[in-house]
């Protein structure tokens, strides 16, 4: 009956039911429609090159157009192709992952990088990625807490993008598990990016498709209108291409090896004439990794073997007495897991709102060891990162050192890799005999279980040595394809 009735006024209107009511396509995924985009021969792929690759060295720039001959996969066609080798810089051993389903492409990275520094994402258009991911504040914003949309001041401490390509987990409580995922969050925050009443992707989406330019450029990549889907993945494709690494110290490093192999002595390890000779090279070309290190190139070209030997001191120092690699490991420094530093704690308690990573835990997984616990960061590029920490209560590395030295701040689930266990046992063993314990120790729970932080006891010059390593690590400015939001490939 209904069917009929509706033939009906469609007969009469003079079209069919389904042209009077359009219905709009749906805002999180479509299907691609092959026609649409750019065909198979004109995309140029974006491919990885690292320093372990006999390529690598002939390439002078992060970003080298070349050529390539490939079969187009749906007509068996050999094509000649444009791609663009990535030149992976030195100390980052590994390219980063790229999930299967999102393959690179310049033409995706140019939109991604479009849609990362465009407020269009944000519902009152003043908030973009940029405005918190700063590539002239490190990729972060140089705040203790973000400020967002409507300066909605947010909770926790604006992370950098620098190397986020290799986080097994996003965020500081782990809560993302790729660029893909993590990139959906802020358009939805109302303290980052949505400021709306309804679906906030479902109206960022709309702002999308009401730009020409936009669904032009998402047809071209993905075949189909802006989605959600398709802004994740182009977003995360420029992210995996902002890359922070050949520091002072890996390029020490390198010559370290160089020498090792000319000397044929098999003793892969660093000296301090390592470090020395990759100061010399700096001053050279007056690179600008003296200004990280406070040194001006025309002035303290003789301090060369002084800071050689504080770096290598400062090196040891991170990896040895204070222990910085048992958590900061790998290329980019991190374990990849969450720890307890006590960072948020006030006089040995830690509120509710610090939880970090135990809240995160489903149901039926939680872990007490992970009370409190926030995610590692990797320390490279710190110079231009600071505050640190997820409060970002601490302004400099000076400060950071510091905390460490006093074994971080003690609370009833400080990490045990923060905690002096010899200590603790040496006290429960006294109190069991009845013997007199220390009054300072801070207890907790009904079996008063004493919780002691692990001193570095870093003496001054220590503590500038660890923090001037830390600065060798700052990195190499990026390339301005990557850096500048006005730059874009030809
Ligand atoms: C208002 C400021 C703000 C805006 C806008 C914003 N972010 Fe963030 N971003 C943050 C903060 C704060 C965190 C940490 C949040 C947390 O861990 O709970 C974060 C986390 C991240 C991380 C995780 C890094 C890591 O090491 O865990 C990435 C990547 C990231 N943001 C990228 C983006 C992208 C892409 C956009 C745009 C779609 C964006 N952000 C928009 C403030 C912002
Ligand atoms: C037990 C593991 C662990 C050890 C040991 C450790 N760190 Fe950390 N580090 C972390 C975690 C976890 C955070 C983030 C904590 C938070 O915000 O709650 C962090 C944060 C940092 C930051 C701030 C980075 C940023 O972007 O905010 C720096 C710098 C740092 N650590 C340097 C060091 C140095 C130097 C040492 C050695 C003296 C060291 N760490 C030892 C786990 C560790």
């Amino acid at each position: 009956m209904t069917l009929r009735f509706s033939c009906l006024v469609a007969l009469v209107l003079g079209a069919s039911p389904a042209l009077a009511q359009p219905k709009p396509e749906p805002a999180d995924f479509l299907l691609p429609d092959e026609s649409k985009m750019t065909p198979f021969k004109d995309r140029v792929p974006m491919v990885f090159v690292t320093s372990n690759q006999p390529e690598w060295k002939a390439l002078t720039t992060f970003w080298t157009e070349g050529t390539q001959e490939t079969i187009d996969p749906a007509t068996g066609a050999k094509v000649t192709q444009k791609v663009v080798k990535l030149k992976v810089p030195l100390g980052l051993t590994q390219a980063p992952a790229v999930p299967a389903e999102n393959p690179m492409t310049v033409e995706k990275w140019v939109l991604g990088k479009q849609l990362y520094f465009d407020k269009i994402l944000s519902t009152n258009g003043e908030v973009a990625c940029a405005t918190c991911h700063a590539p002239d504040k490190g990729f972060a914003d140089a705040r203790r807490t973000s400020t967002g949309i409507n300066n909605a001041l947010g909770p926790i401490n604006s992370p950098t993008v620098f190397n986020s390509a290799y986080n097994r987990f996003q965020f500081w409580d782990g809560r993302g598990s790729s660029l893909e995922d993590q990139a959906q969050g802020p358009v939805g925050n109302n303290k980052e990016m949505f400021g709306g009443k309804a679906d906030p992707w479902e109206e960022a989406i709309a702002r999308l498709r009401a730009k020409p330019e936009y669904v032009k450029a998402f047809m071209a990549v993905f075949g189909h209108a802006p989605t959600r889907d398709a802004a994740a993945k182009a977003i995360a494709t420029y992210e995996r291409t902002v890359l922070n690494g050949n520091s002072l110290h890996d390029r020490a490093e390198a010559l370290m090896r160089k020498r090792v192999i000319a000397e044929e002595t098999g003793k892969f390890v660093l000296k301090a004439e390592d470090y020395t000779a990759a100061l010399k090279d700096e001053f050279a070309r007056k690179g600008p990794a003296l200004k990280d290190l406070s040194l001006v190139a025309d002035k303290d070209a003789a301090k060369a073997d002084e800071f050689g030997k504080r770096l290598l001191a400062g090196r040891d120092l991170f990896f040895n007495k204070a222990r910085c690699t048992n958590c900061h490991t790998g290329d980019t420094f991190t374990d990849h897991t969450f720890h307890n530093l006590g960072i948020g704690a006030k006089d040995g308690e830690l509120p509710l709102d610090e939880f970090g990573r135990f809240v995160r835990l489903p149901t039926g997984h939680k872990d007490t060891a992970l009370v409190g616990a926030f995610k590692t960061p990797g320390t490279r590029g710190l110079l231009q990162t600071a505050p640190y920490m997820h409060s970002g209560d601490e302004k400099t590395l000076e400060a950071v050192v510091d905390l460490y030295d006093r074994g971080g701040n003690v609370n009833a689930w400080l990490d045990e890799k923060m905690r002096d266990t010899a200590a603790e046992a040496a006290y429960l063993k006294a109190r069991a005999e009845g013997k007199p314990v220390d009054a300072g120790v801070k207890t907790y729970g009904p079996s008063k279980k004493p919780i002691i932080p692990l001193k570095l006891n870093l003496t001054a010059q220590e503590k500038a040595d660890l923090v001037l390593y830390m600065k060798a690590l700052n990195g190499d400015p990026l390339d301005p394809l990557v850096s500048d939001p006005a730059k874009f490939p030809k």
